[in-house]
């Protein structure tokens, strides 16, 4: 991956792959992470919304 690429990946069955320099920001525009590699829930089981907590190894989700 190159600098500034910032690379999203859909993982069968769970969360959205984010890979590189990213921020996620709520609605109030403050930072409630930042990294290089964020999982973003695709679900909707996430008790840490918007952010994958494994959860949907529990609920049939296979998309
Ligand atoms: S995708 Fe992992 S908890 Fe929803």
């Amino acid at each position: 991956m190159q600098n500034n690429e910032l690379n999203v990946t859909v993982i069968k069955g769970g969360p959205l792959k984010v890979e590189g320099d990213c921020k996620i920001t709520n609605q109030s525009g403050e930072t409630i992470k930042e990294g290089e590699k964020i999982f973003l829930c695709r679900c909707g089981q996430s008790s840490n919304k918007p952010f994958c907590d494994g959860a949907h190894k529990n609920v049939e989700f296979d998309q």
